[in-house]
């Protein structure tokens, strides 16, 4: 009886929170389960579709060979595995933090512990997968944690919307490349598809929220949002283009390297095909500037 008294009274917001649980109720992975973790590789298949990594397409790339591309590509999803497990991290705390501001009763907190939950499983899939690739994790030093540890500080509001949107929507775009390409590692494209399944909802969870706050947002927090969106752009591709990478694939020159990748017309149009729904989001809620579409621009994320 007292949840059909609920139901009725359900808003908007709880609507699609109570639609998100569902959907996860239906449709979520156990990594540990859900992944023949002991399947071979396979020592011709690369480790990331080619057009995705970041020297493809440059002089390098066709200067290199077969085994060279392989070991690089599997050097760059190990980068991304590594952004995204401590991007999860950060982001769970940003989600723990907000369920003290909400009503523990609500669907809107109920669906923000079961996408906790996923971050946990999504973490630990990509821990299992460094290690099922051989390659170690680039981890951020001493100095880089206690940034991204403060990062907290700043990210309050609208802003924890924001930052799950750019980490999670610019990824998921890249990722939905890898899913059926026959080229690639079997265990790799397993574990995106599983990663893009749930991750759709999440995406879903925070363009909602970030919806419904725009209209309410002071000036204050509008320009905060905008210049945070703005600084995000140039980070991405930053983090993106770690020149460890190419270390340890065995390139020489990889701060130079680096700078060619910055520059690659191919890795920028791939990277823009991935932010263009977020830039458009973005745009149609208000919160690029003109300062900010430029930045976006500039990295060829717009
Ligand atoms: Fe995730
Ligand atoms: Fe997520």
């Amino acid at each position: 009886m007292r949840n059909d008294a609920v139901d009725a009274a359900l808003l908007p917001r709880e609507s699609f929170a109570q639609r998100l649980l569902t959907g996860s109720a239906k449709k979520s992975y156990d990594p540990v389960v859900d992944i023949d973790w002991n399947a071979p590789l396979d020592p011709d298949k690369l480790f990331l579709p080619p057009e995705v990594i970041s020297l493809f397409g440059t002089p390098q790339w066709e200067a290199m060979a077969p085994q060279q591309r392989r070991e690089l590509s599997r050097q760059e999803l190990a980068n991304v595995l590594s952004v995204g497990i401590w991007f999860e991290n950060l982001l769970n705390r940003l989600l723990l933090r907000e369920l003290m501001n909400g009503d523990p009763t609500s669907r809107h907190s109920h669906y923000t512990l079961t996408e906790m939950g996923d971050e946990c499983r999504h973490m630990m899939m990509f821990g299992k997968l460094l290690d099922r690739i051989e390659a170690r994790p680039y981890w951020p030093n001493r100095y880089e944690r206690l940034v991204i540890s403060s990062l907290q500080l700043f990210l309050r509001g609208s802003m924890v919307w924001v930052g799950a949107l750019v980490g999670e929507e610019i990824f998921d775009a890249i990722q939905r490349r890898t899913l059926d390409d026959p080229e690639l590692q079997p265990v790799v494209a397993r574990a995106m598809r599983i990663h893009v399944t749930e991750e759709a909802r999440h995406i879903g969870f925070a363009r909602d929220a970030l919806a419904r706050r725009t209209p309410t947002m002071s000036h204050a927090e509008l320009a905060y949002t905008k210049l945070c969106v703005a600084v995000a752009a140039p980070l991405f591709v930053h983090l993106m283009t770690n020149w460890h990478m190419y270390v340890r694939a065995g390139l020489d020159d990889p701060r130079a390297l680096r700078h060619v990748a910055r520059e690659n017309p191919h890795a920028q149009r791939t990277l823009g095909a991935g932010a263009a729904n977020l830039g458009a989001f973005l745009d149609k809620q208000g919160l690029i500037g003109p300062i900010g579409k430029r930045i976006w621009r500039r990295r060829g994320l717009l």
